[in-house]
């Protein structure tokens, strides 16, 4: 078996090295540290052939922008076996206000919300809301499009940013204003092969780029996982509520998703909310969760990507935690360049693996940052301690000029605040308020 792996990130980094442990993988175009055959696996290569080009068996899709342009549609043209969605279902990402649409018609909780392509509508919705707000592209935005306030004036400000396209160009000319939740968050990732779905580890990520969730949103700053983050209970609820029912909706509307769905959640005092879809593998929560996997990734993909998911993926009871390394000006100004040092050091520690990112080779071969988040150090574990002192064990040894990272990725994990099963009800019921 060999697999394209589409992408070049950490998350992309984490899905090669789950699938070498039963097939031959192929990134495109991949980055300088995804190379080499991993103790028991198959090789892994990287590779600047276009992902049609590519002599391969399956094609896995990682990033959201490719899904929403079409290359799933674009390769099951050619007969090829893809697990990503098309347009139609990456849409859901594509578009905030669709994703919004679809939850309601789902009817899966969410925050109370409008879509807005006009400011004075905006801000006239805006002022019912009680705060805290939330200020929303309704494009791609790299993670980087939600701004959540205490300050109305700083999202009435905001909301004129985003229409007049100064601040996200055309992905913020229409913008979803939402009420602001409170609560511990999560995310979980569910494969689905149209129909069926088949749960992932739950995994919590850090979005702000300082300690203490201080500073703006980022891609993506950390992410761990492990047995207790919620439980059982807890995420078949969240399966039926949430997930099935928005397959269901899909289906009605003719979309076949074969691919991922990764629910954002938010675990309020009135039970779970949907904060966001996505479409495609979290990032870095791929990172900690494929590790987790027990059984043939490849294998779990394949099936999804056919139309057949019949395996049920069980987690491992090792812990995961991903500390990302950011290069100097993330996230607005990422500066390229900078020699990364210590990556020997850390190659040789127990339970260390290093992710690349945003890494390059300049003109003397050097490895070098080349992007945002350059590196994803992952330390695995029999508990999150071990898993967490492990991955920071790797950063200390890492380092490059304006290098920038959490401290406090993991500290304190435990189950998530309010993550019982009898927290509230997750779907809305029929005589509920409707946004
Ligand atoms: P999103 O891209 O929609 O997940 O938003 C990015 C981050 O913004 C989320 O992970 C939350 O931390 C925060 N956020 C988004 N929507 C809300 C909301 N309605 N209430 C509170 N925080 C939110
Ligand atoms: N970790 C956030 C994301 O992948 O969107």
């Amino acid at each position: 078996m060999r697999v394209c792996v589409v992408g070049s990130g950490g998350r992309e980094h984490a899905l090669a090295l789950a699938l070498a442990r039963t097939a031959e993988v192929v990134v495109t175009p991949g980055n300088p540290g995804m190379r080499g055959t991993p103790v028991g696996g198959y090789p892994i290569s990287s590779s600047e052939i276009p992902p049609e080009k590519v002599a391969a068996d399956l094609w896995v899709i990682g990033p959201e922008q490719p899904l929403v342009d079409g290359l799933a549609d674009q390769l099951r043209a050619e007969g090829k076996l893809v697990f990503g969605p098309g347009a139609d279902g990456a849409r859901l990402e594509g578009s905030k206000a669709f994703m919004k649409e679809m939850l309601d018609e789902a009817r899966v909780a969410t925050a109370r919300y409008g879509a807005f392509d006009e400011v004075r509508a905006a801000h006239d919705f805006l002022r019912q809301l009680p705060g805290p707000w939330v200020v929303k592209t309704d494009g791609l935005a790299s993670g980087k499009g939600v701004l959540v306030t205490d300050d109305i004036a700083q999202a009435e400000a905001d909301i004129i940013a985003k229409l007049s396209g100064d601040a996200f160009g055309d992905a913020g000319r229409r913008v979803v204003v939402e009420e602001g939740l409170v609560g511990a968050e999560c995310s979980l990732l569910v494969l689905c092969d149209g129909t069926r779905i088949a749960a992932l580890p739950v995994a919590q990520d850090y979005k702000r780029l300082e300690d203490d969730d201080e500073g703006p949103n980022t891609g993506g700053m950390g992410a761990w996982s492990a047995d207790g983050l919620l439980d059982d209970a807890l995420v078949d609820k969240i399966l039926d509520e949430a997930v099935e029912p928005l397959v269901a909706a899909l289906r009605r509307r003719g979309i076949n998703y074969r691919g991922v769905l990764y629910a954002g959640l938010i675990l309020t005092a009135d039970g779970p909310k949907v904060l966001e879809y996505n479409v495609r593998f979290g990032d870095p929560e791929t990172q900690v969760v494929l590790p987790r996997v027990n059984e043939d990734v490849t294998g779990l993909l394949a099936e999804a990507a056919a139309g057949h998911l019949r395996s049920d993926p069980h987690p491992t009871t090792e812990a995961g935690v991903c500390v990302v390394m950011a290069s100097a000006g993330y996230p607005t100004d990422p500066r390229h360049g900078d020699p990364i040092e210590g990556l020997d050091a850390a190659g040789v520690l127990a339970g260390v693996t290093v992710l690349h990112a945003g890494t390059g080779l300049d003109d003397q071969g050097r490895l070098v940052t080349a992007g945002g988040r350059v590196l994803g150090v992952c330390g695995t574990g029999a508990g999150v301690a071990e898993a967490r002192a492990r991955a920071y064990a790797g950063v200390e040894v890492i380092g490059w000029d304006g290098v920038q990272y959490r401290s406090d990725i993991a500290a304190g994990a435990g189950p998530a605040a309010g993550a019982s099963v009898g927290a509230g009800a997750l779907s809305r019921g029929a005589g509920d308020p409707r946004p």
